[in-house]
């Protein structure tokens, strides 16, 4: 995975046909021989439809969660197999909305990442620090402990299908980026961690956090970051291709 990754996280965005027409939108502006891999999380309802769009093209296409059984009594959640049947390749696991508004602890995001990975989806585990966090000096410890029970209970196999987000919860929708500095920082100190911890080298690391064609360039030419996972400016077809083209201007 030599690749840089450019990510669009939808969230709970767009219904079937403006999602289908956004994928087709991005779909046309992107080709397989670039070195920027382009995937997307629309809404699960509109996976099928969003994988459709986009046959052919390269793109990959993902949910915004999965748990970690194949099938069974969970309401309201969708399982690593009817994501891959649906078309979908990979999940975005422990987005701080998941952690934040819906609750989810260190341990069920390391479980949802293991049961993913273990089904044969590849996984992008976000982590990130609130505002309060980083100002009360603790976002290298909040980090380490959302890693820890991922790299603790993760098979070795595993590691190739797993990407890491970075993305400070206050940085998120909030169009204030962390600085230049603050992403370095905390990227070099999780690849750092993770090697210590594990033993293993590591997994590509996203940044995540009011990311746009602004500030895209001077972000993925840091040590350490290797895409980014993007939310409001993915919604937005021609920004979103903007990226993809500074991306691969800098390759
Ligand atoms: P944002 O969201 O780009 O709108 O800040 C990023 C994310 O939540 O993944």
């Amino acid at each position: 995975m030599l690749r840089r990754f450019l990510v669009g996280n939808w969230k709970m965005n767009l219904g079937l046909r403006d999602s289908t027409l956004l994928a087709g939108e991005i779909a046309r502006g992107y080709n397989s021989a670039m070195n920027t891999a382009v995937w997307l999380a629309p809404s699960a309802l509109a996976l099928q439809a969003v994988s459709a769009a986009v046959k052919g093209s390269g793109i990959q296409i993902g949910c915004q969660n999965a748990h970690w059984e194949t099938s069974g009594a969970f309401t309201g959640e969708d399982s690593p197999t009817q994501i891959q049947e649906a078309g979908g390749s990979f999940a975005i696991i422990g987005h701080s909305e998941r952690r934040g508004v819906f609750a989810e602890s260190e341990i069920l995001c390391a479980r949802r990442a293991i049961g993913a990975l273990a089904h044969g989806l590849q996984v992008i585990f976000c982590i990130g620090e609130t505002l309060q966090q980083r100002s009360d000096n603790q976002t290298a410890g909040v980090l380490k402990s959302q890693l820890e029970p991922l790299i603790s209970n993760i098979p070795s196999g595993a590691f190739r299908s797993l990407l890491l987000a970075y993305e400070p919860v206050w940085a998120i929708g909030t169009g204030m980026a962390a600085s230049l500095e603050e992403i370095r920082s905390a990227h070099a100190m999780v690849n750092e961690y993770w090697q210590s911890k594990s033993g293993e080298p590591c997994p590509p690391i996203l940044y995540g956090g009011s990311v746009s064609a602004d500030n895209f360039a001077q972000i993925i030419s840091l040590p350490f970051v290797r895409g980014g996972l993007v939310g409001g400016a993915s919604l937005e077809p021609q920004k979103f291709l903007e990226m993809l083209r500074i991306s691969e201007s800098l390759l």
